[in-house]
């Protein structure tokens, strides 16, 4: 079976014509629990998913950058680092190539030119964060390949964040770079996305992470995610804050009723999300599964309710896990929302009889079946071996 590494090595070899210098790879994630609230510099619950993007590199001694992306018919890109670094719109995975590119010059950076062959294993569109494991496997390629030595994994989170928001066009946070730059194998993160603090928590053993896809596509770039996040600033603006953070639930509940009925929902949802999580790192870390799936069942209605971000096909995964796994774990919709992926949390023992009842029970509405993975919590961005073993 090819992998990502085994094909990025091969598409390096054949577009280049010689070996690569450096092999990295950088993880998806999945979100615990903790949605939309990363930028309201609230706290996230991620872990780094067993799928990701490798990239294959070799410096050249010119100033030019030539890219081949293996897993689309060897598509190809090539810039020039003393040249306006502009989006692609023939082709947008060049934005998360170009994108991290153009925000480390801007920072000063100095780069050399560099071939990079690229492959990965993240569905994409399924809100695992595909796009921000291939902005930190390229920052991590020039980082092996440069003089970024000093580059901490957290400010090239922040560097991935700035290249999506400025070159991709989307608003997104801090999650997905960072949880994609610091995973910690066998645990999730709760990171405070203030102040970018990250405490590992171990998943209890015995315990698997279940990924559903629901075969709805979705789009990040589009403008609900950037209206929910107007909604929020404007939440926060009505209450003299600089972010939702500031606010407790009662202090939010003694002046809701001044808000507009949706802004009231959209910020409700944040509010109490936030609590979720911080309580969902407290249930993990005392292996208290009960408690986890509790707080991830109302995580997923606030979803659907307050925040109005979850599609009839979604909810229709959650059920059908909730009702197989009962308060022995948890389900939800995790991501971005409006399609992709459900999350589960429920013992191994479970997760057969969880595949079945999805096989048997669950269709997309283009009469797909649901593409399930029991992922294992991986490490952050790094450099993998060039010989195999
Ligand atoms: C997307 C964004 C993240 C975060 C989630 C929702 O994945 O990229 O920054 O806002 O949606 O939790």
């Amino acid at each position: 079976m090819p992998t990502p590494r085994s094909t990025a090595l091969a598409a390096f070899q054949r577009r280049f014509g010689r070996a690569p210098a450096r092999l990295v790879q950088a993880p998806g994630r999945v979100n615990l629990i903790g949605e939309h609230t990363d930028y309201n510099d609230g706290f996230v619950l991620p872990c780094a998913i067993d799928r990701g993007t490798v990239v294959a590199a070799a410096p050249r001694d010119d100033r030019v950058v030539r890219v081949v992306a293996a897993d689309l018919g060897d598509g190809v890109d090539e810039f020039h680092l003393d040249r306006p670094i502009v989006p692609r719109a023939d082709a947008t995975w060049t934005h998360y190539v170009r994108g991290p590119v153009k925000h480390l010059l801007a920072h000063g950076h100095a780069l050399a030119g560099a071939d990079l062959a690229v492959s990965g294993d993240v569905p994409q569109g399924a809100g695992l964060s595909s796009s921000a494991s291939l902005q930190l496997a390229v920052l991590q390629a020039f980082k092996g390949l440069g003089r970024l030595d000093t580059l901490a994994p957290s400010r090239m989170a922040l560097l991935a964040q700035e290249a999506e928001n400025r070159f991709a066009g989307c608003d997104c946070g801090i999650m997905d770079p960072l949880i994609s730059a610091l995973g910690v194998e066998g645990h999730a993160l709760l990171i405070d996305c203030r102040t970018l603090d990250a405490q590992p928590v171990p998943l209890p053993a015995g315990a698997a992470v279940m990924i559903v896809h629901s075969r709805v596509r979705r789009g990040l770039v589009g403008s609900a995610y950037n209206l929910r996040r107007q909604q929020c600033e404007t939440a926060a603006r009505h209450f003299g804050v600089k972010a939702l953070r500031d606010l407790s639930v009662p202090m939010f509940e003694a002046r809701a009723i001044e808000l507009d009925p949706v802004v009231r929902r959209r910020a409700r949802h944040v509010l109490t999300e936030n609590d979720r999580t911080v309580a969902a790192a407290r249930a993990l870390a005392a292996g208290d599964l009960r408690e986890m799936g509790a707080l991830m069942a109302a995580s997923h209605d606030s979803m659907r309710v307050d925040f109005e971000i979850t599609v009839p096909p979604v909810d229709e995964l959650v059920r059908l896990l909730q009702q197989v796994i009962g308060d022995a774990g948890g389900a939800r919709m995790t991501g971005g929302g409006f399609g992709g992926c459900v999350v589960a949390l429920l013992p191994e023992s479970l997760v057969p009889q969880a595949r079945d009842e999805v096989a048997r029970h669950y269709r997309s509405p283009s009469g797909e079946p649901a593409d399930v993975h029991v992922c294992h919590a991986s490490n952050g961005a790094g450099d993998l071996p060039l010989q195999d073993g």
